[in-house]
């Protein structure tokens, strides 16, 4: 009661305050969207749950009505909490309630934007249908069948052939989810395949607006305007299409899922940003992702897809909603896989690094598209593309875009040369190739600029940053883009000669080119700036120039000028690796009933490999060794991850102590009811399938605990040390005799010189002449 009366005297105060502000600000734009997080429920009804929220409410507003109309979602399915509009000394008087873990400002986030499966040895790529595949991890997971992958994305384009319901058998009765009609949706657009979708934009709507069909065009429904959605259901589970190809007939196969017989449910949380031609700038806030996964967790999905982080320094778990809502999607037994983010080659870029959480890199597959350049004094240069137009077969004369910019452009400001819209001097570019560089603005609308100047073709170079990794690109007129290395050689014959000229190859589609794998340039990288005792990102799977179902709506470009349509578009990023990984994890689910999400992750991570087609360790484009900081434990292997051995499993109780050992928040930012222990463990001892240890000191000791999940029983292990760094395991010889038993080990780490912060890799290695369960290790010291 006395309590009660500071906190109201309190919130008596802090209204007052706000008053004051709104005097001196005119209170226009002082209320926000807040997430307010309250841990789990407690077994309260749903209504209750509402019930609580609404008075909370109350007891900061006005008036009920105020209350009930500043409320966008009361989150009650899976954990407790709320958005709702509020101003800060609202939200301030709220964090302060009973009950209350976090109240954090909703903020917007960003999607991180198939032969694919077959490079990774799951199909062979040759049999015409499913039911004649060979293959025997889709066959023993009955190609994930009644697995229910749910994904939050920007919506679905229903009527693509990937997501044909030919054949499937009923839904699963499990399900309890909707398909929500709306604008060119209704419930005719679901199947047995896309099983569910719904959309969630109060969040995006109060931050900016209504959707607008001039500003923000995009559908009132989850139908995808944009691209990324489609083409990422397309990927963790679209239906097997013979005859897929990209616009122009390149990469054409097969397209099929990571689980083609699994079912998909779309929850449509991403939405355009206002303003330009620069289509594809998205943003999904946490009170729309929070809402989102409540009910996909309610409607029963297994696995979760998420391709959508943050750019720039992860929140606080505590104020991150896919942190937050996937620890209790963990809890009830789903699996969150997430993308890494595309901030590299920077390092400690990753995003969502949550341990209960898959964060997934992106690495190349062994396709290219060449498209070499032929230069006038007979240099040959090498290209890529799958720009679906061909120059005529003979040299033509070429400009550098600073040499050809309007008298109104800074020639010496280096964007001179980056064909940004309206630079372009027409009289200058008239009938010529025009090389422009990689830089602001997106690289298919320089190809725009290009044509509308009248170019013949564009040449686009990347900058050193770039190296020599080439997203592919569909351009609107012939055209093909070089490394950094060429772009040099380019530029200095430009420079040699009055008359410069070039030829563009046309391209073609090769497979098998090595080395392959090779490491993204944008794929995140550790270290793990939240937790660096917890090594991240986890594991790498194809990203790079991916194949997969597009959106009607929208053009292989993304710009809003490109009116081409195509069924299947090549795009690159984390959010095209990502659900290679929560395919995979769906087929796992089904051979595996009784895993755990940290199983199943840890068969994942324990399987991947870490070296190319070639036999050698996985480098960049360039050629420089990748490390555990890029791939994690390596490239996905779905075939080795159905039988891994060993697996290193954590429960939801192992979360919670990892979160009190890593002093986020002492008193636990997730669960009020939950007691941290005393003296917690580290945070490197959290049963995890990789160690980090941050500023080791002379020595230190980790603990594992691993399971028996296959037949054998006599494991030993071998130590690939880190350099400058010993590593003793204890006992160097495991041996089980039932199902399921448990053996825990220490991992001894002594310093043998100083590492001046450095960061050193090795790795440790059970066996057991049939299973090897590799993990990799990051060390740093003084
Ligand atoms: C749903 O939409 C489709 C295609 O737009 C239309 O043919 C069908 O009649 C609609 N069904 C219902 C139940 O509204
Ligand atoms: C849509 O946005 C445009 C550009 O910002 C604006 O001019 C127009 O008034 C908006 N329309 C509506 C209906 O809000
Ligand atoms: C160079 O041009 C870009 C794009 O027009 C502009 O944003 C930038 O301010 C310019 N930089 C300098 C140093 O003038
Ligand atoms: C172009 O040539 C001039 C003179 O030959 C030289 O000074 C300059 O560095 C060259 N620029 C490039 C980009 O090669
Ligand atoms: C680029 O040039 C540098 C310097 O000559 C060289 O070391 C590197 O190997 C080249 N990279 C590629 C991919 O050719
Ligand atoms: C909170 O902690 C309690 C007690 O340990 C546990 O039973 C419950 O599952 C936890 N809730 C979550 C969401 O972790
Ligand atoms: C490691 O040491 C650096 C430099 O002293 C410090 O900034 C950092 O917080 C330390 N990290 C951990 C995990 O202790
Ligand atoms: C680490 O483990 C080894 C072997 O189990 C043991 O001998 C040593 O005393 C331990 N060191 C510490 C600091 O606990
Ligand atoms: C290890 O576990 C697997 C599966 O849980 C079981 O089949 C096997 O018999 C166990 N190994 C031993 C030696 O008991």
């Amino acid at each position: 009661m006395g309590l009660g009366w500071i906190r109201l005297v309190m919130v008596v105060m802090l209204l007052v305050l706000e008053l004051l502000t709104c005097c001196f600000f005119g209170c226009v734009s002082a209320k926000e969207v807040y997430v307010v997080y309250s841990g789990g429920h407690g077994g309260l009804q749903p209504e209750e749950v509402t019930e609580m929220h609404h008075s909370m409410l109350v007891s900061v507003k006005e008036s009920v009505d105020e209350a009930r109309e500043s409320l966008l979602y009361s989150y009650k399915h899976s954990f407790n909490g709320f958005a709702a509009q509020l101003s800060p000394a609202e939200a301030s008087a709220i964090s302060e309630m009973e009950g209350v873990i976090s109240v954090f400002p909703s903020k917007g986030r960003k999607m991180h934007t198939t032969r694919s499966w077959s490079f990774l040895g799951i199909d062979n790529g040759t049999q015409k249908d499913e039911s004649s595949s060979s293959n025997t991890l889709w066959k023993q997971a009955n190609y994930g069948e009644d697995t229910i992958i749910g994904l939050l994305d920007s919506g679905i384009w229903p009527e693509s052939e990937s997501f044909g319901d030919d054949k499937m058998p009923p839904i699963p009765s499990s399900w309890k989810g909707i398909c929500q009609e709306g604008e060119l949706f209704n419930v005719s657009h679901c199947n047995k395949k896309l099983i569910g979708a719904r959309y969630y934009l109060k969040g995006y709507e109060m931050y900016y607006g209504p959707l607008n069909q001039t500003a923000t065009p995009d559908y009132r429904s989850p139908r995808d305007r944009d691209g990324h959605g489609t083409h990422t259901s397309s990927t963790v589970a679209g239906r097997e299409v013979s005859d897929a190809s990209a616009l122009g007939g390149y990469a054409a196969g097969k397209a099929a899922g990571g689980a083609p017989k699994a079912r998909l449910a779309m929850y449509k949380v991403c939405w355009p940003i206002p303003g330009g031609d620069s289509a594809g700038e998205n943003t999904c806030t946490d009170a729309d992702m929070l809402a989102a996964i409540d009910d996909a967790l309610g409607d029963g999905v297994h696995v979760l897809s998420i391709s959508i982080g943050s750019s720039g320094k992860p929140e606080e778990y505590s104020r991150d909603a896919i942190a937050l809502g996937s620890l209790y999607a963990v809890k009830q037994g789903v699996v969150v896989a997430c993308s890494a983010g595309n901030d590299g080659p920077k390092p400690a870029t990753t995003s969502n690094v949550a341990p209960w959480i898959i964060t997934v890199a992106a690495n190349s597959v062994d396709r290219n598209f060449p498209s070499p350049v032929l230069l006038g004094d007979g240099t040959k240069v090498k290209g890529q593309t799958v720009t679906p137009y061909k120059l005529e077969d003979k040299f033509y004369p070429m400009v550098f875009a600073a040499d050809a910019v309007l008298p109104t452009v800074d020639k010496t400001n280096i964007s001179a040369g980056q064909c940004l819209p309206g630079s372009l001097d027409p009289e200058k570019v008239k009938e010529k190739i025009v090389f422009c560089l990689r830089g602001n603005g997106p690289r298919v609308g320089k190809g725009l600029e290009v044509k509308r100047a009248g170019g013949a073709a564009v040449i686009l170079g990347n900058l050193p940053a770039n190296g020599a990794e080439i997203s592919v690109d569909a351009y609107v007129l012939p055209g093909t883009a070089v490394i950094s290395n060429d772009t040099e050689i380019i530029l200095a014959y430009i420079n040699s000669t009055s008359a410069p000229l070039a030829q563009i190859v046309p391209a073609k589609t090769v497979l098998g080119t090595k080395p392959a794998p090779f490491m993204a340039a944008f794929s995140s990288r550790g270290p793990n700036v939240l937790n660096p005792n917890i090594l991240k990102p986890d594991i790498t799977a194809p990203g790079l120039n991916i194949l997969a179902a597009w959106s009607q709506a929208a053009s292989p470009t993304k710009l809003l000028a490109d009116d081409r349509r195509v069924k299947y578009n090549i795009i690159s990023g984390t959010s095209m690796s990502c659900p290679h990984v929560a395919g995979t994890a769906a087929l796992l689910k089904i051979i595996h009933p009784d895993w755990s999400p940290a199983a199943i992750k840890s068969a994942i991570m324990t399987t991947a490999v870490i070296t190319n087609n070639r036999g050698s360790q996985m480098t960049d484009a360039s050629g420089i060794p990748a490390t555990p900081f890029n791939y994690g434990s390596g490239q996905l292997n779905p075939n080795k991850a159905s039988d891994p051995g060993l697996v290193y499993d954590a429960t939801i109780e192992d979360y919670l102590t990892f979160l009190c050992s890593s002093g986020i928040n002492a008193n636990n930012a997730l669960n009020t009811t939950f007691q941290c222990p005393e003296s917690p463990p580290k945070s490197s001892d959290l049963n995890y399938p990789s160690i980090a240890i941050a500023n080791l000191t002379d020595t230190e000791n980790i603990t594992r605990t691993v399971t028996n999940v296959s037949g054998k029983s006599e494991y030993t292990v071998s130590v690939d040390e880190p350099p400058g760094v010993s590593v003793n395991i204890h006992p160097n010889k495991l041996s089980f005799q039932t199902s399921g038993e448990k053996q825990t080990f220490t991992v001894q780490f002594t310093l043998k010189k100083p590492l001046n912060q450095e960061y050193v890799f090795g790795s440790y290695t059970w066996n057991d002449g049939v299973h090897k369960v590799r993990s990799p290790i990051a060390v740093s010291a003084m």
